[in-house]
């Protein structure tokens, strides 16, 4: 009896935190397209989650809870992806950092636990996933894209715990892609506005109105930029440290703000 041998190249596995809803789905969404196998992580989004998975798979490895402010969280996730016995066999090849908070707040009414808040789940949860889970993309050649903001180099008023987050980030991605070269490239996403918030602060017309007229593309973007800028850093085997700006031209236009 002749044995059939299965030659294809296994699809590269991925990892989006945050990637039940909003950006990080349209990312989950892109790299299923592109022919990888997704992890899709969540905290709060579970039943978004399951749908996603459902409606992308084969192309899902799995779906994993974490509340990334949790260090034994964030261990339990690393442990489930490097896992040898695991749906993907242990293997990782790219880590996409979306989740993260985007809290409001004037500066003197906040307090050092607001600040810990903001920095523990925008800037140490990404770092400590990347750090726990470079072993595993190492050997591959993975890869990792970190979701910024425009927050990372423009001060807006009322988020300077965001805005110093996402500029520690946008640091450690240029920082990381000399440490942990030429085993991993570490690349950013900055986007300018692409979904609204649920907020009521960017709920009403004139306040949308603003914003977009602050954009010289004359209208707010959508997660599926983001995630096809994802989906090519991802795959350009020769850029690492650099950050792609997401945002219709809003960074170099003047009166650029919140
Ligand atoms: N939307 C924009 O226009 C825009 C603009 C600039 C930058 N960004 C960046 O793009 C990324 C995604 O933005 P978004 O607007 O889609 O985000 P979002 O609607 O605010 O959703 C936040 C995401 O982070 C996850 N998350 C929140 N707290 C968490 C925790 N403690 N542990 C684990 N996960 C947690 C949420 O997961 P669950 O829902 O499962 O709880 C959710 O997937 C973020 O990094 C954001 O800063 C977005």
């Amino acid at each position: 009896m002749q044995t059939q041998r299965n030659d294809a190249p296994s699809p590269p596995i991925a990892l989006v935190t945050g990637g039940a809803i909003r950006v990080g789905a349209a990312i989950v969404r892109a790299l299923a397209d592109a022919g990888y196998r997704v992890w899709i992580h969540y905290n709060r989004s579970e039943a978004p989650a399951l749908a996603l998975a459902e409606a992308l798979a084969p192309a899902i490895v799995g779906i994993t809870s974490a509340d990334l402010s949790r260090a034994d969280d964030r261990r339990a996730l690393v442990h489930r992806i490097v896992d040898p016995a695991g749906p993907a066999s242990g293997r990782l090849d790219l880590l996409v950092n979306s989740a993260a908070g985007f809290e409001h707040g004037a500066f003197l009414a906040r307090s050092d636990e607001d600040l810990l808040r903001v920095l523990t789940l925008n800037l140490v949860a990404p770092l400590s996933l990347i750090r726990d889970l470079t072993p595993t993309l190492a050997t591959g050649g993975g890869s990792v894209v970190n979701i910024l903001d425009l927050a990372a180099t423009q001060p807006w008023r009322g988020y300077v715990d965001h805005c110093t987050a996402k500029a520690g980030l946008a640091m450690a991605t240029r920082a990381l892609a000399g440490e942990l070269a030429p085993a991993i490239r570490v690349n950013g996403i900055s986007p300018g506005t692409v979904l609204w918030p649920d907020d009521e602060r960017f709920s009403g017309e004139e306040a949308r109105a603003r914003i977009v007229a602050g954009i010289p593309l004359g209208r707010v973007g959508s997660a599926e930029d983001v995630a096809r800028a994802v989906v090519y850093l991802a795959g350009e085997p020769f850029i690492t440290g650099h950050t792609i700006v997401v945002d219709g031209g809003r960074s170099v236009s003047r009166g650029a703000g919140p």
